[in-house]
C-alpha cells in the first residue's frame, strides 16, 4: 500500500450508498460483483437506479486506448456533478488502476482510491483511510490471496460468472493484459466447487466459468488427480440445479483433448466456442507471438465441430497489426469464410504503451484500418445471420433473463448463445422451450412451446 497525503477534493463523509460502473471483459464483471458484496458488507448499499451514489466504483478496462481514456472523462464528469447532483467519492479499479494508477492520482485529484484487479480485497481498509481524508493506491499482486478474502457469493440471478482462472502468460506483441492483470493462476478446485454450489443455491442455473485463459486452468479434484478445465466442468455437471455451463475465453494453444470430449459427452456443457484467432495470416500471427498457425486454429475447430456437430463458434480478430498487408488481410477473410462463425468481435489494432508491437515499424493508418474492419465486420454479420437462420424451426431451451420491452415479452439465451424474444406466460429463471421462428441479424424470434 502506498497511501499519500493529498486533500481529497471529493467529501470525506462515509459513504452510505455505493455504484460500480464495469467497463471491459466479463471478468470485470465478476470483479464488479465481488467488490460489491465487500461493501455490502461493509454497511453501504447499492444505489438505487437514477439515485446519486455516494461512492462510484469506475471498473476500468485498458485493453485498447479508447476504453482506457474513457475514464478521465467519467471522472470529470462524475467531479463537475453532470453525472449525479452531488460529486462522489470516486475509487478507480480494474486494469487501468493496474496500469497507470499514480497517472491516475496525479492527474485526478478528485479520485480517492485506486486499487488493482488483484487486490480489491483490501477495498474496505481504503475505504477507511480515503474517509480520513487520505488518498490510497493498491496495485500489488498477491495472487490467490484476493478470493480467500473476500465474503461468501449471494449474488441472485439465474446466469452467474465463476472466474476460475486470471492472467495470462501468453505476452501477444499487442496485450497489455499479461502486465494488468499478472501472471497465470488456477483457484483450487473445491474453491470452485464451493463457489458454484453457492451460487446455485441463491438461484443460478448456468454458470460461466471465466479466465483470460479459461482452458489453462489446471488443479487437483478432491482425489488429489491432477485435472483440466474439462474436469472441472465434469465435477460441476453433477451439481443439482445447475443446468448449463458455459467457459470463456480459450486460447487455441491450451486447447486439450478432454476438453474437446467434453462438448460431446456432458450434456450441461452448452454448444458453444469463443477461440480468439486474431488474423488468419500465419506471419502476422509470428510477428503477434499468437504462436499457433491458421490451418492449426481451423484443424481445432474441425475437431470441436465432430465433437459437437451443432456447435457455435466465435473468435476476436484485430485488424490492422503493424506491417499487415492487404494480402495478409485477405487471408483473415478467407479463415472467417472457412469458419462461418456464429458471432465474432473484431477490433481495430491499438497501439497500448509498453507493449512490443507499439513500437514496430510499418503501423498501418486509421483510414486502412476502417476499410478493413468495415469489410472484415461485413463477412461475420453474414455469417451470424446466416448461422441464426440455420437454426430457424429448431425447438431449444431458453433460460429467461429478463423482461422484454412490451407487456408480456421476455428475453432468454438459447444454448448458442443467441437472444430470444418471445411472448407469453414466463418468469425470469425459468428454462423454456422456445421454437426458432425468425432469425434476425443479433437475435432470434421465438415462439413459446413449453
Ligand atoms: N485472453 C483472450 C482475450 C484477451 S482481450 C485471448 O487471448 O484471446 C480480448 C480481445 O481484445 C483479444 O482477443 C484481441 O482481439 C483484442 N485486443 C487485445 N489487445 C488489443 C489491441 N492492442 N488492439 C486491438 N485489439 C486488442
Ligand atoms: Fe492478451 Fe494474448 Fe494473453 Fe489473450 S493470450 S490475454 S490476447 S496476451
Ligand atoms: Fe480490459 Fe482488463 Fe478485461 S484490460 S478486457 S478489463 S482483463
Amino acid at each position: 500500500m502506498k497511501p499519500t497525503t493529498e486533500p481529497r477534493t471529493a467529501r470525506n463523509e462515509r459513504p452510505q450508498t455505493y455504484r460500480v460502473k464495469n467497463f471491459g471483459c466479463q471478468m470485470n464483471v465478476y470483479d464488479g460483483e465481488r467488490m460489491g458484496e465487500l461493501l455490502d458488507a461493509q454497511g453501504i448499499t447499492p444505489a438505487a437506479e437514477g439515485e446519486d451514489a455516494d461512492l462510484v466504483v469506475l471498473n476500468t478496462c485498458h485493453i485498447r486506448e479508447k476504453a482506457a481514456e474513457k475514464i478521465y472523462s467519467d471522472i470529470g464528469r462524475l467531479t463537475k456533478g453532470k453525472t449525479q447532483k452531488k460529486a462522489p467519492m470516486i475509487a478507480v479499479a480494474g486494469c487501468v488502476a493496474q496500469a497507470e494508477g499514480e497517472e491516475i492520482m496525479k492527474r485526478a485529484p478528485s479520485v480517492s482510491m485506486v486499487v488493482g484487479p488483484q487486490a480489491y480485497h483490501r477495498l474496505p481498509d481504503m475505504l477507511d483511510k480515503a474517509v480520513k481524508g487520505e488518498r490510497a493506491t493498491d496495485t500489488d499482486m498477491p495472487a490467490i490471496a484476493k478470493f480467500g478474502a473476500l465474503p461468501a457469493r449471494k449474488r441472485r440471478s439465474p446466469t452467474a460468472f465463476l472466474t476460475v482462472q486470471e492472467g495470462c502468460d501468453k505476452f501477444c506483441t499487442y496485450c497489455v493484459v499479461p502486465y494488468t492483470r499478472g501472471a497465470e493462476i488456477s483457484r483450487p478446485f473445491n474453491d470452485l466447487l464451493g463457489e458454484a454450489r453457492k451460487l446455485v443455491e441463491a438461484g443460478a442455473r448456468e454458470i460461466t466459468l471465466l479466465g483470460q485463459n479459461v482452458n489453462a486452468w489446471s488443479g487437483e479434484d478432491d482425489k488429489g488427480r491432477a485435472v483440466g478445465l474439462a474436469g472441472l466442468i465434469r465435477a460441476l455437471d453433477p451439481i443439482d440445479g445447475l443446468e448449463r455451463i458455459r467457459y470463456t475465453t480459450s486460447h487455441p494453444n491450451d486447447m486439450e483433448d478432454d476438453l474437446i470430449a467434453a462438448h460431446g459427452e456432458v450434456e450441461s456443457l452448452m454448444p458453444y466456442l469463443h477461440l480468439p484467432v486474431q488474423s488468419g495470416n500465419d506471419r502476422v500471427l509470428k510477428a503477434m507471438n499468437r504462436s499457433h498457425t491458421a490451418e492449426g486454429y481451423l484443424r481445432l475447430l474441425e475437431r470441436f465441430r465432430e465433437a459437437r456437430p451443432d456447435i457455435a463458434l466465435s473468435g476476436d480478430f484485430i485488424v490492422g497489426f503493424p506491417g499487415e498487408s492487404e494480402a495478409e488481410f485477405a487471408e483473415t477473410l478467407a479463415l472467417v469464410d472457412a469458419v462461418g462463425y456464429a458471432h465474432a468481435y473484431s477490433f481495430k489494432y491499438s497501439p497500448r504503451p509498453g507493449t512490443p508491437a507499439a513500437t514496430m515499424d510499418n503501423q498501418i493508418a486509421t483510414e486502412i484500418m476502417d476499410d478493413r474492419l468495415q469489410r472484415l465486420q461485413s463477412a461475420i454479420n453474414r455469417d451470424q445471420l446466416a448461422f441464426n437462420a440455420g437454426t430457424v424451426g429448431r425447438t431449444c431451451s431458453v433460460l429467461v433473463e429478463r423482461k422484454g420491452k412490451h407487456p408480456g415479452q421476455w428475453l432468454g439465451k438459447s444454448p448458442w448463445l443467441q437472444s430470444v424474444w418471445f411472448m407469453g406466460d414466463a418468469a425470469i429463471g425459468d428454462m423454456v422451450e422456445v421454437e426458432l421462428i425468425e432469425a434476425r441479424p443479433s437475435s432470434m424470434e421465438g415462439l413459446l412451446r413449453a
